[in-house]
C-alpha cells in the first residue's frame, strides 16, 4: 500500500464543544472561556466552541450565546459551532460565530434520537442553512455520525457514509468530518471507511472524528493517516461522550494525537507543553485525571521536578 502520510496535519479541538455536552455538572461559561483561551495559546488553530442546539436537550451548551458573545476571537483562529437548525443558525450568527457545523448520520436511528428527524429531513434541513451560510460569508464543516458503528442499529457500511458525505459535499460543505461517535472502529475497518468514502469526497477534505470507546482511536488515525487524511478532531483530556449514543466515552486525546504526531516528525504547530496548561486546567476543574495517558505522564513528570 502507498503511504501517503502527511507532513502537516490539521487538528480540530472539539473539548469545549463535543467534550463538555456530556458533562453531567454545569461547566460556568468563564471555565469554558478560559479553556478556549488555553488551546489557542498552545496553538490549535480549530476549535469547536460550543453548540447551538435545545437547551432542553444538551442543558451544558444552554450558555452558547453568552459564550460566543464573549469569545475573544483570534485573527487566524476558526472557531466553529454546532447549528441542527436554522433556529440555530441565527442565533449563532446574532451571537458572533463565523464558521458552523451540520451534523448529519449515517444511521436512521441515531439521527432521529440525536436530532429528531431522519437522515434526508436534516439534509433537507441543511440547504437553506448552507444558503444563508454562504450569504453571510460562513463557512460550513459537515459531520457524519455513526461512521462505523450505531448504538441503535450496529454496523454501518461505508456505502451509506459516503452517500450523506457526497451530499453534504455537494450542498457546500469545506469538509467533512466522519464520526466514530461510539467509538466502534478498528484500523481495518476505518481503511475501508476512507477508501469508499474518498471515491466521492476528496480525501483532503475528509476529517476523522475518532472517540475512544475501546482505545482503539489512535490506532485508526495511524491508519487513515497513511492514506492521506490530515485532519484530526481531538479534545483535550480526551474529553467526551455523546447524549444520544449509549456508552460513547470521550474522543481522542489532543494530547495522544500530538504526542504521536511529534514523534514521528508530522507537524501539528501546537505546544504540547502548552496545552498541558489547559490539559490540567480542566482537569482540575472537573476533579478527575486526565483520560490520556500521555498527559497523565508529563504532568506527573511535570511535578515531579518542582
Ligand atoms: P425538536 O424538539 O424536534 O425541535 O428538536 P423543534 O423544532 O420541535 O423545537 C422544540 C423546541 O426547541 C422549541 O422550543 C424550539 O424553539 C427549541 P419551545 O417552544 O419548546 O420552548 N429549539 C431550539 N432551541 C435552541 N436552539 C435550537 C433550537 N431548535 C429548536 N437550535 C433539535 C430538534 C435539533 C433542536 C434537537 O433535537 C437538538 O437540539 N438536538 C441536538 C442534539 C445534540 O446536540 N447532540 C449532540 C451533538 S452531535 C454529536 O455529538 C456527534 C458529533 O460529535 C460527531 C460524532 O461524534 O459522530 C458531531
Ligand atoms: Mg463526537
Amino acid at each position: 500500500m502507498l503511504n501517503l502520510t502527511p507532513q502537516h496535519v490539521k487538528i480540530v479541538e472539539v473539548g469545549p464543544r463535543d467534550g463538555l455536552q456530556n458533562e453531567a455538572t454545569l461547566v460556568p461559561v468563564e471555565i469554558k472561556l478560559r479553556l478556549i483561551e488555553l488551546l489557542a495559546d498552545a496553538g490549535l488553530s480549530t476549535i469547536e466552541a460550543t453548540s447551538f442546539v435545545s437547551p432542553k436537550w444538551v442543558p451544558q451548551m444552554a450558555d452558547a450565546q453568552v459564550l460566543m458573545k464573549q469569545l475573544k476571537q483570534r485573527n487566524n483562529i476558526h472557531y466553529p459551532v454546532l447549528t441542527p437548525n436554522m433556529n440555530g443558525f441565527e442565533t449563532a450568527l446574532n451571537a458572533g460565530a463565523k464558521e458552523v457545523a451540520i451534523f448529519a448520520a449515517a444511521s436512521e436511528s441515531f439521527s432521529q434520537r440525536n436530532i429528531n428527524c431522519s437522515i434526508e429531513e436534516s439534509l433537507e434541513r441543511f440547504v437553506p442553512m448552507i444558503d444563508a451560510a454562504k450569504a453571510n460569508n460562513i463557512r460550513v464543516r459537515g459531520y457524519v455520525s455513526c461512521v462505523m458503528g450505531c448504538p441503535y442499529e450496529g454496523d454501518i457500511s461505508p456505502e451509506k457514509v459516503a452517500i450523506v458525505a457526497y451530499q453534504l459535499l455537494q450542498m457546500g460543505c469545506y469538509e467533512i468530518s466522519l464520526g466514530d461517535t461510539i467509538g466502534t472502529g478498528n484500523p481495518k475497518a476505518a481503511r475501508a471507511l476512507i477508501h469508499e468514502v474518498s471515491k466521492q469526497v476528496p480525501v483532503v477534505q475528509l476529517a476523522v472524528h475518532f472517540h475512544d470507546t475501546y482505545g482503539q482511536a489512535i490506532a485508526n488515525i495511524l491508519a487513515v493517516l497513511e492514506m492521506g487524511i490530515s485532519v484530526i478532531d481531538s479534545a483535550v483530556a480526551g474529553l467526551g461522550g455523546c447524549p444520544y449514543a449509549k456508552g460513547a466515552s470521550g474522543n481522542v486525546a489532543t494530547e495522544d494525537v500530538v504526542y504521536m504526531l511529534k514523534g514521528m516528525g508530522i507537524d501539528t504547530g501546537i505546544d504540547l507543553d502548552n496545552l498541558l496548561i489547559a490539559t490540567e486546567m480542566i482537569s482540575t476543574f472537573l476533579n478527575r485525571k486526565p483520560n490520556s495517558k500521555v498527559a497523565q505522564v508529563l504532568l506527573a513528570n511535570k511535578h515531579d521536578t518542582k
